[in-house]
């Protein structure tokens, strides 16, 4: 059976430990395994499969032999990092929102378009978390009944924002619970016994771009750009469990 070499950009984020857990859980050929991350994870280890590995911080040269990158870091480090994997000859599959509405990029969710997939030229658009759930179930009613119209309210847990902001929502809840004054960092509000309905950035209509996503990401991935859809995302103080 063939065998790859895997790189996972962001292995040590919340994203990028749980693709090396599903790499592992699914018995995912890998030949070996690279977990790249920035500066601050200099010297860090990670156990995959009953090895530790290091992880490296990225750099230009990171995708020598790769044959496969997962990019989970933001869109920043997508944008100047993933051309240069295509270009070394990997495959990048990208967690972020860098590449999703580029025209020439397939975003795929396996079981709603995964014929997307032959078109890419080396990277591949992984959607919005909330979008992937809502088009699983969406799916099957258009192709019986075709669909008119979305009306989708979300309420999305912190561990979407990333570990610092599970780290924010448990120490607000400590200290709320000692009645004690709580520091928001990562949110623009206490989300410690709160809600936010906002996630992403305000866009001029007066949406969030997380919501704009939701929109613009199922019209591509289900192929009908008329589609009617109004979303609304709430933040939520839960660890993990979008709703
Ligand atoms: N599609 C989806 O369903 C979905 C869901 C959640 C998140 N995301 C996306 O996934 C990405 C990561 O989210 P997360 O929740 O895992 O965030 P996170 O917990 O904050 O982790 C961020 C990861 O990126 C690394 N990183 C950040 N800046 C870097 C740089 N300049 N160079 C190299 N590595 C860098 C971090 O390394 P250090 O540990 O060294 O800082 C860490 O490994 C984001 O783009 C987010 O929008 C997508």
């Amino acid at each position: 059976m063939a065998s790859y070499n895997v790189a996972v950009v962001g292995a040590t984020g919340a994203v990028g430990q749980m693709m090396c857990r599903v790499l592992e859980e699914r018995n995912f050929p890998v030949k070996t395994l690279r977990p790249l991350a920035s500066k601050r994870s200099y010297g860090k280890k990670i156990t995959f499969k009953d090895s530790e590995y290091e992880v490296e911080v990225l750099t230009d040269d990171s995708f020598k032999n790769i044959d496969i990158a997962l990019f989970s870091a933001g869109s920043d480090t997508s944008l100047k990092y993933a051309p240069k994997a295509v270009a070394s000859g990997a495959t990048v599959i990208d967690n972020s929102s860098a590449f999703r509405m580029d025209p020439g990029v397939p975003l795929v969710v396996p079981e709603i378009n995964k014929s997307a997939i032959s078109s890419h030229k080396g990277i591949i658009a992984n959607p919005n978390c909330s979008t992937i759930q809502m088009v699983l179930a969406l799916k099957p009613l258009d192709d019986a009944y075709k669909l008119k119209r979305i009306v989708v309210s979300t309420y999305q847990a912190v561990s979407g924002t990333g570990k610092t902001a599970i780290e924010e929502l448990l120490n607000q809840s400590k200290a709320a619970l000692k009645g004690e004054p709580t520091v928001s960092a990562v949110y623009p509000h206490q989300i410690a016994f709160n809600v936010l309905p906002h996630i992403d950035v305000f866009e001029s209509d007066g949406g969030t771009k997380e919501e704009k996503k939701m929109v613009m990401e199922t019209r591509k991935i289900m192929d009908l750009p008329d589609l009617a859809i109004t979303a609304t995302a709430v933040r939520v103080p839960v660890i993990n469990c979008h709703s």
